[in-house]
């Protein structure tokens, strides 16, 4: 059956830092006001003021779902300063997009941090659980009437990873102990933004909502075949893929052999998995990256490897299928929160979206319940320390004038799209 499940979600993502611009308060900013990115984001795409001619364009390629991300930071500027005009703001994003008939998905939080969160020493302080949640609750009582997908913390082992096992990412700290301590704040955040959620639903009498976060997973097989390479694969897949599902579903923080932690506040905190697909890793043993799990990925030349988007980062769409039924296990619905592909050859875009159309449809027959596939992204944006030049986007942008120009795998993904079949995909 190359068919699509009825009210399949299609659509693509954004992030707010990424296309907003002028994001002046937040702890990217800062950072690439330190000059620690190769550009700053300044007015990005411009789309605080362009959400509607970007909603457009969205509709005009037939998308029916659109995920993008309330800014925290323009909510509170400072921990103490609320601002009701910029909840109106995303009120009238979310209005934009129903009026289009298009479904948001809504992020709470993707990566950035208000500035000011860091003069309480940032996730690593409990505190910082206690602000995300006043105010997840703002944010949820005002558009919750007309949002039913949250998405509670985009990537929140991605943000450890880069903020504080590499620290390329603000604050740039490099800590084992520092990382587990805000993996264990961003635990906390999750499930309490989660019941906050289901709390104010409740009480407002409107349909469950769909809660969960955004989990990236990679697939990591062994660069050989040799018994360390297999177990720092097997490490990987544990901490950076699975033990964030484990935690919200079981309640358990579980590393065969290793971790066993008791979570139980946690339990049972997903609706549905929020999936960030992209790309495969292999993976060699490091005696001396203990940090990193005994592993680093080897050389991307790699004789197994498929073809290298402009990123470096491997073209693998079995890689879905792998990943979709290693999730079946837990048994919720997934949603493809993201997956994409920088290119500026757009047809490399439309192959990479096409073989991976294939393997979903697959894994939908083998009888994994997906129930959406947004791209990432709508448009070109900012890609964090990379800047403007990794081009993602089913749109480009041209960062001078604004202009957007719908891309020709745009063109055939909307077919997809309004087919809700892969059936005609040559
Ligand atoms: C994901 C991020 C998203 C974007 C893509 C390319 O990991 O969630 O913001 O940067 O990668």
């Amino acid at each position: 059956m190359k068919n699509f499940p009825k009210n399949f979600l299609w659509g693509a993502a954004t992030s707010s830092h990424q296309v907003e611009g002028d994001n002046f308060y937040n702890n990217w900013w800062r950072w690439e006001n330190f000059e620690k990115t190769v550009e700053r984001s300044g007015k990005a795409c411009d789309h605080y003021r362009l959400f509607e001619q970007d909603f457009d364009l969205a509709r005009e390629l037939n998308h029916n779902a659109h995920r993008f991300s309330v800014e925290w930071s323009r909510i509170y500027p400072k921990a103490d300063e609320f601002k009701s005009d910029e909840v109106e703001h995303y009120l009238k994003v979310v209005a934009a997009l129903r009026k289009r008939n298009i479904e948001p998905v809504v992020t709470l939080h993707h990566f950035t941090n208000p500035h000011w969160l860091l003069d309480f020493g940032g996730w690593a302080n409990p505190k910082a659980v206690r602000y995300f949640v006043e105010y997840v609750e703002h944010i949820v009582k005002a558009l919750g009437a007309d949002v039913k997908y949250w998405v509670t913390i985009n990537e929140p082992m991605i943000y450890v990873y880069y903020s504080f096992i590499i620290g390329i990412w603000p604050p740039g700290v490099k800590s084992t102990r520092e990382a587990f301590k805000v993996l264990n704040n961003l635990i906390l955040a999750h499930s309490n933004a989660y019941k906050v959620i289901h709390r104010i639903y409740e009480e407002n009498k409107w349909p469950r909502p769909y809660v969960s976060i955004a989990q990236n997973i990679l697939a990591f097989t062994p660069c050989r075949n040799f018994f360390l390479d297999k177990e720092a694969a097997y490490l990987r897949d544990q901490v950076y893929n699975q033990l964030l599902l484990k935690v919200f579903t079981t309640g358990q923080m579980k590393i065969p052999g290793l971790i066993y932690d008791r979570l139980s506040f946690a339990k049972e905190t997903l609706d549905f998995i929020g999936l960030n697909y992209y790309s495969r890793h292999f993976v060699r043993f490091d005696l001396f990256k203990p940090g990193e799990l005994f592993g680093r990925q080897c050389s991307l030349d790699h004789h197994k490897a498929g073809r290298l988007n402009e990123m470096n980062s491997e073209v693998y769409p079995e890689g879905l299928l792998k990943v979709l039924l290693s999730l079946k296990k837990y048994n919720l619905p997934i949603i493809i929160t993201e997956n994409g592909t920088a290119e500026t050859d757009d047809n490399f875009r439309w192959q990479f979206i096409k073989g991976h159309l294939k393997y979903l449809s697959r894994a939908i027959n083998a009888g994994v319940d997906v129930r959406g596939y947004l791209y990432w992204s709508l448009l070109d944006n900012f890609e964090w320390h990379h800047g403007f030049k990794p081009r993602f986007g089913l749109t480009e942008v041209d960062y001078a004038t604004q202009e957007r120009k719908i891309r020709e795998s745009a063109r055939k993904f909307a077919q997809v799209c309004k087919s809700n079949s892969i059936e005609e995909l040559t």
